[in-house]
């Protein structure tokens, strides 16, 4: 039977099809070892076998999956048979699957021939542990963590003359040595309450950093899954793990600035979670007799300190390479002065498979310059603004100290300007052991936001490579590009892009340098559609979209950030913010296709909802005063908290029957439909006159009404007249914060004001993203005036890499590249680029769950061309502003107005 199988497997049934299946994924990802459901959701692109072919549809699917036992010859599990089907996306394989399962699975496709394509190369992918009773390594810590209750017991405070006393702690490390059997596969799962590395016989597992990341620690705690087959070898082995506090029981959020104690008396900032870290281990050996063998975390495992003295994701780290431990993730080492390590109990939260994307280090980058800025003060400009840390390259005397400085900014006078860093206090600090070869270190447990460094005590005068940019953040896989006629636009665009990647790092942050870096639920929501356009971001905000639910407030709020490690209770029912909720799981389903995350947050959603109407029972909006509003907004006219969650309720409830219906819940359907009705006619009562006037009278209220529908279609034109005039005649610029630019352009460019939205784009003078190129910026600044003359502005909150405002990309790429979804998931797509008047050529392309997604337009000599590229599966609706008759690649080509196209690669021009 097994041999039959992988007969059919090889065999090739029918081809010359027009398509092919390529980039597999299961649960979004490429080749997971461990994915967290039995219900695993299966994808696949399609490729072209001729590039010039059009009209390109799948048909019908077949797909196979079967068992990877042993590193063994699968054994026949699932197959579909052939399903008459277009869909490419979110199927789900429904074998009955348990935890440790690792599965193969490959699909074939047929076009519209009916011509079969070959199987494609199959993917493969895991199950991780999902039950508690999966887990038997317990968890393991350095020291109970009754030792540290109070102040007196706490070691190690160090006085910082700008943040005062902090309390820092040192890395802990963990080894055990096992014999091993002849094996033929090795997986280790690894978590921890903290951060933690691991080595198996002096090499690391893998390249992830801070894993196993952020999560709301109290409910659930994600773990990674390694194949670690290559590192066990029969005989003598060690294990070890490095354990650091990380976002579990370091400094995190603004608890510091904020005086915000956790759980030791007399400490702010830090322990809101727990005291001591644990980590836990299990790493299963299968023998070829299908049996396993376990090592795992317990209290024969030893314990000791060791060469990373401080250790903390805000504060930096500290490396005494004096106290190194030479081969102690080695068989042999001599442990016999190590401590054991101690079980910690009580930790009864949910450990699941990491459902999102690693962070790693990505890329590095070569100083631009080094300039000494002061006797013995040492300045290197990477000249770009990233999230990371740096690696350095050091020879000198054992005890020697360098110490590690970050900054995005710079005083006029050359020093480091790092007030606005607030109580980030962002050090690294390497004792040299004296190796006459050199030395180099890369701190491993902290990240800062920086374009900066500054060396001090650096032996001798350093050259550019004594530090090396390593950029670190979310590996969320790119795609996409935009280019334009208007150089300006092209570095915004750049801008846009670094900034998503410093912030997606392990959830959408607010910011990578000072001390908040917090799941900001207003910027994630703001931003979220704009992202798409850059990266993947399907798997990563899958896995905060658990962080946000499992941190909504009980009686049904979303909270302002997540993961929430402050519990202040209702103290930030922010309209906008916790608004996140429903936009995000709505955005990700309409670029995706994905309706599992509607289902599984429904219930939370729901409660959410109801808790908003029920607080407002006279639809009069905003009930809280500590609501952060129309956020950074620079106008004399604000927006009211009582509008702003008005439009919000109205939104909310709409996309919440759109989702509805999606998930096939008709009953919920009416009844939000009838609530974003009921909302709408109140605020239109409360705020809008029958000449389209509103009664809050500025930018921002205008944009929010027109983007979220809030104005009837005969009030409408006048409506968007008023938000033009507004804008004319504060000299074509913007008043607008976080909430009231992201739908401003669109909204423009959606009611006949599209080249006034172009103007704006264009706009160099402050408020504008033209400001922020003009002076410097190499990612999107939090404030419109972040920098004044080369200063930092109001440092006391002040971001130099912050996306909110970027969210105009979605603009740059739907309304002027001009290409957008038309229907969840990219089924059906807008191709309609739209020259402003003063942009003469735009390109620009995205990866949809079909392939890619492109426009390449110019205007020249009176003619307007567009190179257009449809991926296979999708129809686009196309509107292309040309006057009299179009020609594509040279031919009549007899169509206007908005016209439907297939898939294929085509060149337009016309009149223009
Ligand atoms: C953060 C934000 C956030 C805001 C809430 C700031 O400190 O950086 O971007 O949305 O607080 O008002």
């Amino acid at each position: 039977m097994k041999r039959l199988f992988a007969l059919i497997f090889l065999t090739t049934p029918l081809h010359g099809a027009d398509l092919s299946p390529v980039d597999l994924r299961t649960e979004y990802l490429d080749r997971p070892l461990a994915i967290g459901t039995v219900l695993p959701r299966l994808s696949w692109k399609l490729k072209a076998t001729d590039p010039t072919a059009r009209n390109l549809k799948q048909t019908a699917y077949e797909l196979q999956a079967v068992r990877q036992a042993n590193g063994f010859e699968g054994t026949p599990l699932w197959t579909s048979g052939k399903v008459s089907s277009a869909q490419t996306a979110q199927i789900e394989l429904a074998a009955k699957l348990k935890s440790r399962d690792r599965l193969a699975w490959r699909v074939r496709v047929w076009d519209g021939k009916d011509a079969a394509s070959e199987w494609s190369a199959p993917a493969t992918f895991g199950i991780g542990l999902l039950e508690p009773a999966d887990w038997t390594a317990l968890w393991i810590s350095a020291k109970d963590d009754q030792v540290f209750t109070t102040k007196e017991n706490v070691q190690n405070f160090i006085d910082d003359p700008k943040l005062g006393t902090l309390h820092l702690t040192p890395a802990k490390y963990f080894r055990k040595e096992f014999e091993a059997p002849s094996i033929v596969r090795a997986t280790l799962h690894a978590t921890a309450l903290g951060v933690y590395t691991v080595e198996i016989n002096g090499q690391r597992v893998s390249d992830e950093r801070l894993a196993p990341g952020w999560s709301a620690y109290q409910r659930r705690v994600n773990a990674q899954t390694y194949d670690v087959t290559k590192l066990v070898r029969g005989g003598k082995n060690a294990i070890g793990a490095t354990l650091a506090d990380g976002w579990y029981s370091g400094y995190v959020a603004y608890g510091l600035l904020t005086g915000q104690q956790g759980l030791v008396d007399g400490i702010d900032g830090r322990y809101y979670y727990g005291v001591s870290p644990a980590v836990r281990l299990q790493l299963e050996l299968e023998l070829s007799d299908g049996s396993r063998q376990t090592i795992a975390t317990d209290t024969t495992w030893k314990t000791s300190l060791g060469p990373i003295t401080e250790s903390d994701i805000l504060m930096g780290e500290a490396y005494d390479a004096r106290k190194e431990l030479p081969g102690w993730t080695k068989d042999g080492f001599d442990d016999s002065k190590w401590e054991t390590a101690v079980c910690k109990t009580g930790t009864a939260s949910k450990v699941t498979p990491h459902p999102g994307v690693p962070v790693r280090a990505i890329e590095e980058l070569a100083p631009k310059s080094v300039k000494e800025q002061a006797p013995g003060v040492f300045v290197f400009d990477l000249g770009q603004n990233i999230s990371g840390v740096v690696r350095l390259k050091v020879k000198g005397k054992v005890g020697d100290k360098v110490k590690i400085r970050y900054a995005e900014m710079l005083h006029k006078d050359g020093r480091l300007s790092t007030e606005n860093l607030r109580c980030a206090r962002a050090v690294d600090t390497y004792i040299l052991k004296g190796d006459p070869d050199g030395e180099t270190w890369t701190p491993e447990f902290t990240y800062h936001g920086f374009q900066y460094v500054e060396l001090t005590g650096f032996p001798g005068t350093p050259d550019a490579s004594a530090v090396t940019g390593i950029i670190i953040h979310s590996d969320t896989p790119r795609h996409g590009s935009f280019e334009c006629s208007d150089p300006m636009l092209n570095q915004l665009h750049r801008n846009m892009v670094w900034t998503q990647r410093a912030n997606f790092f392990e959830m959408p942050t607010d910011c990578p340098q000072r001390d908040e870096r917090m799941g900001w639920t207003g910027d994630a929501q703001i931003y979220v559609n704009a992202a798409t356009f850059n990266a993947d971001i399907s798997a990563f905000y899958t896995k905060w979209l658990y962080d946000l639910n499992d941190d909504q407030w009980d009686y049904g709020a979303y909270p302002a950030y997540a993961p929430r490690p402050l519990a202040r209770p209702n103290e930030h029912h922010a309209a906008g913010w916790m608004d996140s909720g429903v936009i995000c799981p709505w955005t990700i389903w309409q670029v995706y296709g994905d309706t599992r995350v509607i289902r599984e947050h429904w219930r939370n959603m729901s409660d959410f909802m109801a808790w908003r109407s029920d607080r407002d029972p006279g639809l009069v909006g905003g009930l809280d005063d500590s609501n952060y509003g129309d956020w950074l907004s620079v106008g004399n006219v604000k927006t009211p908290i009582q509008f702003i969650d008005l439009a919000y309720h109205a939104y909310d409830a709409t996309l919440m029957a759109d989702m509805a219906v999606a998930i096939g819940q008709a009953k919920d359907a009416a009844k939000y439909k009838a609530q974003a009705a009921k909302v709408r006619a109140a605020f239109q009562k409360t705020y809008l006159n029958p000449d389209g006037k509103l009664s809050i009278h500025n930018q921002s209220a205008y944009a929010i009404a027109l983007y979220f529908d809030l104005i009837p279609a005969a009030q409408r034109d006048a409506s968007a007249a008023q938000l033009a005039e507004l804008i004319k005649a504060n000299g074509n610029k913007m008043t607008t914060g976080f909430l009231g630019t992201r739908p401003l352009l669109p909204a423009l460019s959606a009611s006949g004001h599209h080249d006034l939205a172009g103007i704006l784009m264009q706009q160099h003078e402050y408020p504008s993203w033209g400001y922020e190129v003009d002076n410097g910026a190499t990612t999107i600044w939090e404030r419109w005036d972040s920098s004044i003359n080369g200063e930092v502005h109001e440092p006391s909150m002040n971001s130099f890499s912050h996306y909110a405002f970027g969210a105009v990309g979605e603009w740059m790429m739907g309304s002027l590249v001009g290409i957008d979804r038309a229907a969840p998931g990219f089924d059906r797509v807008r191709v309609a680029p739209r020259p402003t008047g003063t942009i003469t050529h735009a390109s620009g392309s995205t990866e949809t769950r079909h392939g890619t997604l492109a426009c390449d337009w110019k205007i020249g000599g009176g003619t307007f061309t567009a190179m257009i590229v449809i991926p296979p599966n999708t129809t686009a609706d196309v509107t292309l502003p040309v006057k009299g008759p179009l020609s594509e690649s040279g031919k009549p080509f007899p169509a206007s107005g908005t016209f439907p196209l297939g898939s294929g690669r085509y060149t337009f021009s016309g009149a223009y």
